[in-house]
């Protein structure tokens, strides 16, 4: 079978990720099924960067085509902060998704309503030894200042779609994939896979 390899260590996007691929046809290898341990550091002046660096390093050291995720989400009022920095943005080492979603809220606290946000996803398909493709998602809402469901993981719970009165952490995760940065990003990254793959 045709392996790949989902290329991060985040198990909120490996779920994801799974769930979103599971139609190719291809065998989803994750770093875990394959004893890989590596540690990318995320050093890029851009998403693209970032993933590229991610979805190569991954690729050289098991030798599989390697699908890799960088995201983050832009808050308009933070002139798109957290961005690039979304899983760093926190001033406290050992920071966790709550101290973040806290840290966020503490920010937007005294500025207007509606905070209004996107979710961006590139995602970077590298063959060993062959150039590297790049795809993009986005996905718009609005920061709210308290916590919904328990779902998805990261800022999903404060992350708000008004017309479906419902945060991304209140979705399950079919409806979640159906209109996510990452689902999306991930729509426009089939089509690379097919012609990589010849499916
Ligand atoms: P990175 O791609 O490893 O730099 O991490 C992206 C960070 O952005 C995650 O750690 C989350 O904080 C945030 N993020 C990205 N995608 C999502 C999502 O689907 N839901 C909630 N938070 C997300």
């Amino acid at each position: 079978m045709k392996k790949l390899l989902i290329a991060t260590n985040n198990k909120g996007k490996v779920k994801e990720l799974q769930e979103l691929l599971k139609d190719t046809g291809l065998e989803l290898i994750t770093p875990a099924d394959i004893n890989l341990s590596l540690e990318v550091e995320e050093d890029g002046a851009t998403y693209a960067e970032n993933a590229a660096k991610k979805a190569i390093a991954f690729a050289r050291a098991s030798g599989l085509v390697s699908l890799a995720d960088d995201s983050g989400l832009e808050v308009d009022l933070l002139d798109g902060a957290p961005g690039l920095h979304s899983a760093r943005y926190h001033p406290k080492p050992g920071a966790k998704d709550a101290d973040r979603r806290a840290y966020m809220l503490e920010n937007l606290k005294d500025r207007p309503h509606p905070w209004t946000a996107h979710f961006h996803a590139t995602i970077a398909i590298s063959v060993p030894d062959q150039d590297v493709q790049i795809v993009e998602g986005n996905c718009h809402g609005e920061i709210i200042a308290e916590e919904r469901g328990n779902g998805g993981f990261g800022y999903d719970p404060i992350f708000y779609f008004p017309e479906k009165n419902k945060t991304m952490a209140e979705m399950d995760m079919d409806e979640k994939n159906r209109l996510s940065h990452r689902a999306i990003a991930v729509m426009n990254a089939i089509p690379i896979l097919r012609k990589i793959f010849g499916l």
